[in-house]
């Protein structure tokens, strides 16, 4: 066989990408209507960055990086997420200090050296933002609601909203306790990479998949029981408004997320359909990153969205198609040398128009401009043209009108002009 894209890279098609570039469309202009700003990262970042952030006792951390040294011998690393980078990005461009520039989204490749499988590959894409400076809780709910609203515009409905909160730095460190205290009770029947977690970062614990560990996880002290003053009543402010807007939600209290910096607010859209890879979006807040990356103390919360899932769950038939307006049908050389031409001036203006170069017959042409899906086809043979006119033919009603060579263009124009008022 010859040369094969590497195992978890896929190549997305211009069949797939209608799909794809309706979700990104939908996506920027309904961010854009929040307020969000677009900033575009690198793909590559210093290891240390994903480290610190993500954290050392992660899956992703320890298992998925694609890390290596380049030939400074420094060590690099494909962004498994973006949030580290966005973060990264905010301290660096001092944009706590201009204050208005709070909503960042961003779309492209992520990496993770995870098995492959339906849903998961080892290069995937994210559709996520992030938003720096606002603690309060109608913040979260804000992107919530947002997030409900896009699966709703596509057709999505089956992504159901799944909630925790995981407290604060005042309230974490009693639930930790009481999570080693219990943990250490069931140690012997908890895999070794939990046995080893359980001492530095018992939380991990939660996220394992291992089905004697999740035995031992379905009876841990749940982190709900635990929140302060504070953090429970952001967590009920969160509620109160998803409850007010009719968003169904599922509280899950052992929901902690294969990222270490979270705090308070954590979620996930969960789509049954997508079988076992079936979160099609995550996020939550985590208001101490900005300062444990060397930053002013500043409250952020984002999520991203897997666009493969959510490509998967959007039903290509409901995907406004971008077909080209007319296809002109040259049936000879002098016609092409009219129609060449005027394509360019068609293109030019703003009009989706396709022409052939080397072909005879009408009903090969007309099959082809019926599979391009267009909305007139305008036919130029040698006897048209020697009559100094071409027929223009609606694809649908099949009716037809002769247009003179000279006013071609206008003609053309008054009717996609008039095509796109209607
Ligand atoms: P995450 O849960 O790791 O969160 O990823 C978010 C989404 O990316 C997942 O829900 C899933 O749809 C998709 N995804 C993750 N891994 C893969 C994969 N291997 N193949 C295909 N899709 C995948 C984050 O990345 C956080 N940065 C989200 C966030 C933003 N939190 C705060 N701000």
């Amino acid at each position: 066989m010859g040369l094969q894209a590497i195992k978890g890279f896929n190549d997305i098609l211009p069949a797939e990408m209608n799909t794809w570039q309706w979700v990104e469309n939908v996506f920027r202009q309904l961010l854009s209507s929040y307020n969000y700003g677009e900033i575009r990262l690198p793909l590559l970042e210093y290891t240390e960055l994903f480290s610190r952030s993500i954290g050392d006792d992660t899956d992703i951390v320890e298992k998925e990086m694609y890390t290596f040294h380049d030939r400074s011998n420094r060590s690099l690393t494909l962004r498994p997420e973006g949030t580290a980078s966005v973060v990264r990005a905010f301290i660096q461009h001092g944009m706590a200090a201009t204050g208005n520039i709070n909503k960042l989204y961003y779309l492209g490749p992520m990496f993770r050296y995870e098995r492959p499988q339906k849903g998961r590959y080892r290069q995937f894409y994210q559709l996520g933002a992030e938003v720096f400076g606002e603690e309060d809780y109608h913040q979260d709910a804000e992107i919530l609601i947002m997030l409900a609203r896009y699966f709703h515009v596509l057709g999505v409905g089956s992504a159901k909203l799944n909630l925790n909160s995981l407290g604060c730095k005042h309230c974490r460190p009693a639930y930790r306790q009481a999570l080693q205290d219990y943990l250490q009770r069931h140690g012997e029947y908890l895999c070794g990479d939990c046995q080893r977690r359980m001492q530095k970062n018992p939380l991990r614990v939660l996220d394992c998949k291992r089905p004697d560990c999740r035995k031992v996880v379905a009876e841990v002290p749940k982190i709900l029981d635990y929140l302060g003053v504070d953090c429970q009543a952001h967590f009920d402010g969160v509620i109160r408004l998803l409850d007010e807007v009719g968003i169904d939600y599922h509280v899950n209290p052992f929901m902690v997320r294969g990222l270490d910096y979270y705090t308070r607010t954590t979620f996930e859209f969960i789509a049954g359909d997508l079988g076992a890879q079936n979160a099609v979006a995550a996020g939550g807040r985590y208001d101490r990153l900005v300062e444990e990356l060397g930053g002013k103390p500043t409250p952020a919360i984002g999520f991203a969205i897997g666009m493969e899932r959510l490509a998967m769950l959007v039903d290509s038939d409901s995907v406004p198609v971008s077909a080209p307006f007319i296809y002109l049908a040259a049936l000879g050389e002098s016609a092409l040398n009219i129609l060449y031409p005027l394509r360019h001036k068609l293109n030019q203006a703003g009009v989706g128009a396709v022409l052939n170069y080397r072909q005879k017959s009408l009903k090969n042409l007309m099959k082809k401009a019926d599979r391009n899906n267009v909305v007139y086809t305008l036919i130029a043979g040698d006897q048209e043209i020697e009559q100094g006119a071409a027929i223009l033919r609606n694809m649908k009603t099949k009716e037809q009108q002769t247009i003179p060579l000279n006013t071609l263009f206008t003609n053309i124009r008054e009717v996609f002009d008039g095509h796109q008022n209607n």
